[in-house]
């Protein structure tokens, strides 16, 4: 933000627990240097330019925040006087609106609603004497976020460049029943490794989240292309050149493979293919209303994404007969291809009957999953054998 062209400084892009190794591939390909790995973020350095960018390209990040305070702290009073000190006139002018946000794992410190409360007087009472005029607080829509992190006594203070969560990409118009967050399933398709080689199918498509970001990965699409506005633009130091060559440079490819989302559900259909043409990718995606329980059999070697209901609105003996029946046509339908099944019933995925290749856990928001990887063999019978449970 208040960084010079081509100073390189520090930046961390925060991310969804399990999804922090193919968010830092992301930020090589991107051009990142110094790349650390940490819990939900990786830490990397590169110029103005490349914080731009990392908000506009970045799949698998839900913000970009610029460290600008690091120091240890005994007690409120410190809290006060580090914030206080701190050139804040760099980031904010008055007039502007602002949040703070606090993120606490302290013993020191247990409410954070006192701590943003704490951080945001420092911030106003320095922009007040400096510049005789306060900046405001706003809920909604500020013009800058603050972001505290302490851990134990650490403070780690940060400017958030993006504003709203990056997940919030601009194209989602309608939701249908427990949609995936959008980093999340940008995440699932790079940890499936998918290249745009082969077909993609979304057999339990809702919203239609993962047909859009493989359509969106396939023609090489900036995940962020279609929001309205990054939170760096607001900042005093703002380089509107270098963001519209930036944006200018974007160069989408055409591509002909095919991305299949399906659903039980017309109106899932409806609002998928709604979502599609908001996320101009709909020409790349064939929309069908299919109950998976009859899917009829795939030829070709591809990957598949599953996410079924979770089973909160049925009952036990239909959510087992359910993801028996999954299986079953994992089995029958999908030999040859790979198929990862993401869900939070943890029990129900057992009852798929097939031993996963792979297991991890992620978190769809609060919500903490499991992502098993099955490799649906059509050869031999020894190979099928295999891939039973014992
Ligand atoms: C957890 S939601 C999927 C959310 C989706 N990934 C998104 O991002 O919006 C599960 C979906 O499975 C669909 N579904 C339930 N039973 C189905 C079946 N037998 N065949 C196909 N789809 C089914 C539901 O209609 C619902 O849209």
């Amino acid at each position: 933000m208040t960084q010079r062209t081509h100073e390189t400084f520090e930046m961390v892009a925060k991310t969804f627990h399990g999804l922090e190794d193919v968010l830092a591939k992301e930020i090589r390909q991107l051009g990142g240097g110094d790349i650390e790995i940490l819990n939900r973020a990786v830490r990397y350095t590169g110029d103005k330019a490349l914080l731009y960018r990392s908000n506009l390209y970045l799949r698998t990040a839900l913000r970009i925040l610029l460290p600008v305070i690091k120091t240890r702290i005994k007690n409120q009073v410190d809290l006060y006087a580090r914030v206080r000190e701190f050139e804040w006139e760099r980031y904010v002018q008055p007039g502007m609106t602002m949040a703070v946000d606090s993120f606490l794992n302290s013993t020191i410190f247990t409410n954070s609603h006192f701590v943003s409360l704490r951080v945001k007087d420092a911030i106003v009472d320095r922009i007040r004497e400096i510049t005789k005029r306060r900046p405001s607080v706003a809920t909604t829509n500020p013009d800058i976020f603050i972001n505290v992190h302490l851990a134990n006594n650490e403070l780690i203070i940060s400017v958030d460049t993006s504003g709203a969560s990056l997940h919030k990409r601009g194209y989602r118009k309608g939701d249908f029943e427990a949609p995936l967050n959008e980093v999340l399933a940008a995440g699932l398709i790079l940890l499936a490794g998918w290249k745009a080689d082969t077909d993609f199918y979304d057999p339990m498509c809702g919203s239609g989240t993962l047909g859009i970001e493989a359509a969106f990965i396939a023609r090489n699409v900036p995940p962020g292309i279609f929001r309205s506005k990054f939170g760096f633009e607001n900042s005093p130091d703002f380089e509107a050149d270098l963001w519209e060559d930036i944006f200018d440079s974007v160069e989408e490819r055409s591509w002909n493979g095919r991305i299949i989302s399906s659903d039980i559900s017309r109106q899932a259909i409806q609002i998928a293919m709604r979502n599609a043409k908001e996320a101009a990718v709909h020409k790349n995606i064939e929309f069908q209303g299919i109950d998976f329980r009859k899917y009829p059999k795939v030829e070709k070697r591809s990957l598949v994404i599953l996410n079924p209901p979770y089973g909160q609105r049925l009952i036990k003996p239909d959510i087992v007969q359910f993801y028996k029946e999954i299986g079953d046509v994992m089995k029958g339908s999908f030999s040859g291809s790979e198929v990862w099944v993401i869900s939070s019933n943890l029990e129900a995925l057992k009852f798929i009957g097939l031993r996963p290749a792979d297991k991890q856990t992620l978190f769809n928001g609060p919500l903490e999953c499991r992502l098993n990887r099955y490799v649906m063999y059509s050869g031999s019978k020894k190979e099928k054998y295999k891939s039973k449970q014992p």
